[in-house]
């Protein structure tokens, strides 16, 4: 079969290379089309073109006249060029295999759903596995966390006035300089496996974006919220980054995830909501309560791709086990959550000094305490604990909290 395709005065650089190709393309490997046109540089643009691209060319003379005519054999250079190539799953992750189990290094950085090309270069991703990464809930709670992004220029009354107790400033303030510390943590450690990831679990990629993106805002607002009336920051000590460190050494996505996320995260929730309740000014509420809201989906993400994790391989729930009780052995030599939060909350939740208010403050820390411990465990059972080990293992986490 031979296909003909008239350029008129189209030259084969403004466009009529596509005309060309496409009629290769439709007549196949080792099957013939005919050009013509009257560019003046047609017969030079197709000697070179079809030489690159290995397809047989006869020119015929013009004769003095204004038409060029030529034939080309398509060499099948693009069909043997492809030939090998993979499809990298399926832009849709609800199609069947949309996701692989394991995805190939060599897919690369390609779109899930593209066609790659065979000899594409390698990546060094060490997430690879679906099974370690995949939740089918990524999709719906990045949708989630990107409508519930909000401007901390307008969504905190940065402006309101308020005058505390110098005290309850301080306190405030090391309260702020705490949560930092841990929101860098909760940055960090998502973003370092955003990196080692295959972008093939793409939802998952995007998940992880949007969650560091929420702890950069978390710790954009507790700043501004401690400078507000300070120049200095509060306390940092060894315990606390010393127990922050564990998590942000340790190499396996799902146990960083367990007990960061889970343990972690979950713990804060109820620490945001406490200070949000018993914030001694609005701005300090709203910053809390803004963050709780975001750290909520952070904990779902967790419960809920280790929750596919462990259905798979119910083999993997003593390893999270032993993560906790490796991390309490690390750091039982360590004072665990620094004396000036505890202190600092005690005053928050008491409001003044008066030894009663004190009294009612400290009782409050505790049911926070015992708000954390109640969390933890649930989360555990909702993971397959039993009740037994939830309680022992909630009991072992990090008195710091994260
Ligand atoms: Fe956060
Ligand atoms: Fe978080």
């Amino acid at each position: 079969m031979s296909l003909d395709v008239d350029l008129g005065e189209l030259a084969f650089s403004e466009g009529g290379h596509l005309l060309i190709k496409h009629a290769l393309r439709n007549a196949g490997a080792g099957e013939s089309i005919t050009v013509t046109g009257t560019s003046p540089e047609l017969e030079i643009d197709l000697r070179s073109w079809c030489r690159d691209q290995g397809h047989r060319l006869e020119i015929q003379p013009r004769n003095g006249g204004q038409l060029a005519r030529a034939s080309i054999v398509n060499g099948g250079a693009e069909d043997k060029r492809w030939t090998g190539a993979q499809r990298a799953g399926e832009a849709d992750a609800a199609q069947p295999d949309g996701v692989v189990t394991h995805a190939p290094r060599r897919w690369g950085l390609a779109a899930r759903g593209a066609t790659v090309e065979a000899g594409s270069p390698e990546f060094d991703f060490h997430l690879v596995d679906k099974i370690e990464v995949w939740s089918d809930d990524a999709a719906r709670l990045y949708a989630q966390a990107v409508a519930a992004q909000w401007d901390p220029k307008t969504a905190i009354p940065w402006d309101a006035e308020f005058d505390l107790d110098e005290d309850v400033e301080d306190a405030v303030v090391q309260i702020m300089t705490y949560l930092i510390e841990n929101e860098t943590a909760a940055l960090i450690i998502p973003s370092r496996f955003i990196a080692q990831l295959h972008p093939h679990f793409r939802e998952v990629m995007q998940l992880l974006a949007v969650q560091a993106a929420d702890e950069a805002r978390h710790i954009d607002v507790f700043t501004r919220r401690a400078i507000m009336k300070r120049e200095h920051l509060g306390r940092s000590t060894i315990g606390g980054q010393a127990s922050l460190k564990t998590l942000v050494d340790e190499p396996e996505f799902a146990i960083a995830s367990f007990l960061l996320s889970v343990l972690g995260e979950g713990t804060f929730l109820s620490l945001l909501w406490f200070i949000e309740k018993y914030a001694p000014d609005p701005v300090t509420a709203a910053v809390a309560r803004l963050a709780a809201q975001d750290e909520g989906r952070h904990v779902a993400f967790g419960i809920a791709h280790l929750t596919q994790h462990l259905n798979h391989d119910p083999g993997f729930r003593p390893h999270l086990a032993d993560s906790v009780r490796r991390r309490h052995d690390a750091l039982q030599h360590t004072a665990g959550l620094n004396a000036e939060v505890f202190d600092a909350l005690v005053l928050i939740a008491a409001g003044s000094w008066n030894p009663e208010d004190l009294r009612r403050g400290h009782q409050r820390v505790m049911e926070l305490t015992k708000d954390m411990d109640e969390g933890r465990q649930k989360r555990l059972r909702r993971l397959g604990f039993s009740e037994q080990e939830a309680a022992e293992l909630s009991s072992l986490h990090t008195r710091n909290f994260m």
